[in-house]
């Protein structure tokens, strides 16, 4: 199974950065936010590749995934083993590309990779939120296994007047992933059948508060839909529609998950504020981190 990655947008949001850098690149720790994703996409046993969809205007994403041995060889020489193995891990991932040459939404972008999938089921992740545990796709293949294959998305409750910025799923309380049995509606783990979906609705038309988070596990039925997709909100070829016109023949699913198992890097702040959280969560970096805040006189909100 491949794991398809949208990252063709111009990244309008972090320009002047972005002038020169795709958004995906931008360091999160260490590493480039987009690395996070690919490194979640294969986690789950069964996924053999990522394809990222790109833009030919961003050269730099199929630089970073090609191996560099003489940069390798070079640290190796100088001694800096741990910076050479984490090139060579980069580089021998195994990522593939192919481009979107419009802007002509998330939908169109997905079928831009529809040869990559080989008539399977596939796994759509996008970049703007990186799941450092890299729990979500796992959980949805299960929920998809014990439906017979069925297509399913991740899903979190979010404040009523915030619907219109997401896709929103309608349907009814279907089960639980195993050891979650007693949980709520809206709690993690709670698994919905979906019975309608819609992208970006008013509050008043919003179905429900669930809205999808931006991880999705997708029929065949799915990318062949997408073909003949017609544009919708925003003029933009919308995943969200032809997953809609998928439900006329085949169950789809949703599970509920926590938002805060993943950072949202899409903004400024909200990058800042991933940087800033895993910094502090991480052993290699927390304690030079609080050093260097420290020695200004510690972080207060003024
Ligand atoms: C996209 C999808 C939307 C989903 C969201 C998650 O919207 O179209 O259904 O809820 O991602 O981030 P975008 O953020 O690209 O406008």
């Amino acid at each position: 199974m491949k794991a398809i990655i949208p990252a063709a947008g111009l990244g309008t949001r972090f320009l002047p950065s972005t002038k020169c850098t795709p958004k995906e690149m931008l360091p999160v720790l260490d590493k480039p936010v987009i690395q996070y994703v690919v490194e979640e996409a294969l986690e789950p046993d069964g996924v053999d590749g990522a394809i990222i969809v790109t833009s030919p205007g961003k050269p730099e994403l199929l630089s970073y995934f090609q191996p560099d041995r003489s940069l390798e060889s070079l640290l190796r020489e100088r001694g800096k083993a741990g910076y050479a193995d984490a090139v060579a891990e980069a580089g021998d991932l195994p990522v593939d590309f192919r481009y979107q040459y419009e802007p002509r939404g998330l939908g169109h972008a997905i079928r831009s990779a529809a040869d990559a999938t080989a008539g399977e089921s596939f796994l759509v992740l996008l970049g703007d939120y990186v799941v450092p545990k890299r729990s979500i796709c796992t959980a949805m293949l299960e929920v998809s296994k014990a439906h017979g294959g069925a297509s399913v998305v991740a899903v979190a409750p979010c404040a009523p007047e915030d619907v219109s910025r997401y896709g929103v799923v309608a349907g009814e309380r279907a089960g639980s992933l195993p050891g979650f049995e007693n949980v709520a509606d809206e709690e993690p783990g709670a698994v919905w059948r979906i019975s309608g979906l819609v992208e970006k609705p008013a509050p008043e038309d919003a179905p429900s508060n669930l809205y999808i988070v931006g991880r999705y596990l997708l029929s065949p039925l799915v990318m062949d839909l997408l073909a003949d997709q017609e544009p919708g909100k925003g003029g933009e070829i919308q995943l969200t529609d032809a997953m809609a016109r998928s439900l006329d023949r085949e169950n789809m699913y949703a599970v509920v998950v926590d938002p805060l198992s993943g950072y949202d890097t899409g903004t400024p702040s909200g990058w800042m504020a991933t940087n800033a959280l895993m910094a502090a969560a991480d052993e290699r970096f927390a304690e030079d981190f609080w050093a260097a805040i420290d020695e200004r006189g510690g972080l207060t909100r003024s």
